[in-house]
C-alpha cells in the first residue's frame, strides 16, 4: 500500500519534471533538422550513441544529466567544477558560445549564432536516450 503510494507519487513527479518548462527545448526545434547539424557540427567530435566516446564524449542523454559527468572522459576542470545540470537553456547558452557560458571550458568550437539552429539542435539531442 505504502509502496503504492511511493510509486505513485513517484510517478506524477517524474510527469511534472517532463512538464516544466525549463525541461522543454527552448523553441519549437525541429529535431529531424537538428540532427543534419549535429552530425556536420558536432559529430566531428562527439557521438550520439551512448558510451562512445571520441574526442568529446557521448552526447547521448545529455538533456537532464550533470554537466561534466561521462565516466572515462577528462573534461577540463572548468566544467567538471561548474556543477550544473544540462537543459535547454542552458545548452542553448553553451551552444551559442561555449566560452562565455562556461569560462575554461575546452570545447572547441566557435559556436552556433543561430538561435533556430540551436533550438533544432537542442530538440535532437533532447531526442537521444
Ligand atoms: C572540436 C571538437 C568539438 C566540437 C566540434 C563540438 N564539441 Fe562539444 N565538447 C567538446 C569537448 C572537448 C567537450 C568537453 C569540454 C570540457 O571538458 O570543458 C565538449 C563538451 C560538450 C558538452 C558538455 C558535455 C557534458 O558531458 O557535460 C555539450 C553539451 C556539448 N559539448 C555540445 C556540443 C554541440 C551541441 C556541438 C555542435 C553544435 C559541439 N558540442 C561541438 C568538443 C567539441
Amino acid at each position: 500500500m505504502l509502496r503504492t503510494a511511493v510509486a505513485a507519487i513517484a510517478a506524477v513527479t517524474a510527469c511534472l519534471v517532463l512538464l516544466t518548462p525549463e525541461a522543454a527545448p527552448a523553441a519549437e526545434g525541429n529535431g529531424a533538422a537538428g540532427r543534419v547539424l549535429f552530425i556536420r557540427q558536432c559529430g566531428l567530435c562527439h557521438s550520439s550513441r551512448p558510451g562512445e566516446v571520441l574526442t568529446a564524449p557521448s552526447l547521448a542523454g545529455v538533456v537532464g544529466r550533470k554537466a561534466g559527468s561521462v565516466k572515462g572522459f577528462g573534461y577540463s576542470p572548468a566544467l567538471r567544477a561548474w556543477g550544473r545540470r544540462w537543459d535547454a537553456p542552458l545548452l542553448d547558452a553553451y551552444i551559442a558560445n561555449p566560452g562565455k557560458a562556461v569560462p575554461g571550458t575546452n570545447m572547441s568550437f566557435a559556436g552556433q549564432p543561430d538561435p533556430a539552429r540551436r533550438a533544432d539542435l537542442i530538440a535532437y539531442l533532447a531526442s537521444l536516450r
